[in-house]
């Protein structure tokens, strides 16, 4: 398959994650015989630095003519410490998806075995956790009307949705929760948010199109401590894009560190492919970020394109990887390894693939879909 891909590897550990996620891609372009073609392009206080505008439009051109795009993170201190900064770096982001209309934001979380025991929560309410968060991504509270008075003594933002915005994302996590364990939980505030109710009304109408699958209801707080004291109940979580970036931050603790959780971005036309978490600036530069998030967020990649076999030998090269211990200090304090020395190693495991499709298949992250 030829493949062109467009990199914006953004700030802080942005770029050095991106990185490794190119290793991999050529490790399997290498082993698997494909082509892919990567294009760089300045994004969020890079490309502030150097156009005066987070999102470029030299690099909005390129995504658009990309088959995919592979993204970072942005952000950086100097912006996050003034909250009167005009332009800021995450509007790139922002602009980007709502450009590309990458309405459904897929955050798988599970555990990995062999890492379990990093967790802060117990062994035995963690074990087995598999569940994929459906944000939505281009409307709510980010994209509504933002107000702020001439004194600066009141700000506003809207949170709308319409009924089109919420059945789109609801028809793609039914069909994953149908693919899956059949069960779809709508995480909301519809004991208060007008636009909550009617994500209610609208889940429910389309529900009756899935009969097989489960629906529940939960408001977002107790979806806050049920996935801290029995996340195993969850499935597929369906919610809103405030909620969604919250929830989502909060797996990460589940499996011992947010540098493992990776996402898809994917609308009707577009898909990019970035890690969770964001620029981490305090370890830009020292080659400590876990790369792990920008990795498997590849095998998403793949697995996007039909590249199923490709897919897997990124995630049995992972879990190689996890098994040897070769994980960065957030996994491992006492680590030698570096970021560098994890994306070399799971692309060498990667080459090697024909010992990865004799290994133990039987893993919880080798199911039907091997990340979703
Ligand atoms: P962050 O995700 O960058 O970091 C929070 C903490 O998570 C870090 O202190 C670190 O302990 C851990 N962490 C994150 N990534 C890691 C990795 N790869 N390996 C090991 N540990 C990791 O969130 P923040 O500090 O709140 O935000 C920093 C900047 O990033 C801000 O400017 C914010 O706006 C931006 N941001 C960008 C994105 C994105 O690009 N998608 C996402 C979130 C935050
Ligand atoms: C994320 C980030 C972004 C978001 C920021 C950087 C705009 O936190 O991708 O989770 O809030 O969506
Ligand atoms: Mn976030």
């Amino acid at each position: 398959m030829e493949l062109n891909i467009a990199v914006l590897g953004g700030d802080g550990i942005g770029p050095e994650v991106t990185k490794q996620a190119i290793k991999i891609l050529q490790s399997v372009e290498e082993t698997f015989g494909h082509q892919f073609h990567f294009t760089e392009a300045l994004v969020g206080a890079a490309a502030i630095e150097e156009t005066g505008n987070p999102l470029p439009d030299k690099t909005l051109e390129l995504c658009k003519a990309s088959h995919a795009i592979l993204f970072g993170s942005i952000g950086d201190p100097k912006f996050d410490d003034d909250p009167n900064a005009k332009v800021r770096p995450e509007q790139g982001l922002l602009q980007l998806r709502k450009s590309l209309s990458l309405y459904s934001n897929i955050r798988p979380v599970k555990v990995f075995p062999t890492l379990i025991e990093k967790s802060p929560l117990k062994k035995k309410v963690i074990s087995g956790t598999d569940f994929v968060i459906y944000r939505e991504l281009t409307g709510g509270i980010y994209f509504g009307e933002k107000k702020v008075n001439a004194e600066q003594t009141r700000a506003s933002d809207l949170c709308a949705y319409t009924e089109e915005e919420i059945s789109r994302i609801s028809h793609m996590a039914f069909k994953a929760a149908k693919g899956r364990r059949k069960k779809l939980t709508l995480v909301d505030k519809a004991n208060v948010l007008e636009s909550s109710k009617l994500w209610r009304r609208v889940v429910k109408k389309i529900s009756a199109s899935y009969p097989d699958v489960n629906l529940e209801f939960m408001f977002v707080e107790v979806a806050t401590v049920q996935l801290i004291l029995n996340p195993r109940q969850f499935d597929v979580i369906l919610t809103g894009n405030l909620f969604g970036d919250i929830l989502s931050d909060q797996g990460g603790v589940i499996g011992g560190s947010i540098g493992l959780l990776p996402s898809s971005s994917v609308g009707d036309d577009h898909a990019l492919f970035e890690p969770v978490h964001g620029s981490f600036p305090q370890s830009k530069g020292k080659d400590i970020a876990n790369p792990i998030a920008s990795i498997l967020s590849t095998a998403m990649l793949l697995d996007h394109f039909g590249l199923d076999e490709e897919s897997r030998a990124v995630v049995i090269a992972v879990l190689k990887a996890m098994k040897k211990e070769i994980v960065t200090p957030d996994l491992d304090l006492s680590s030698k390894y570096s970021t560098n020395d994890v994306g070399d190693f799971i692309a060498a495991q990667v080459r090697d693939s024909e010992e990865h499709l004799t290994l133990n298949r039987e893993n919880i992250w080798l199911g039907k879909s091997t990340i979703i």
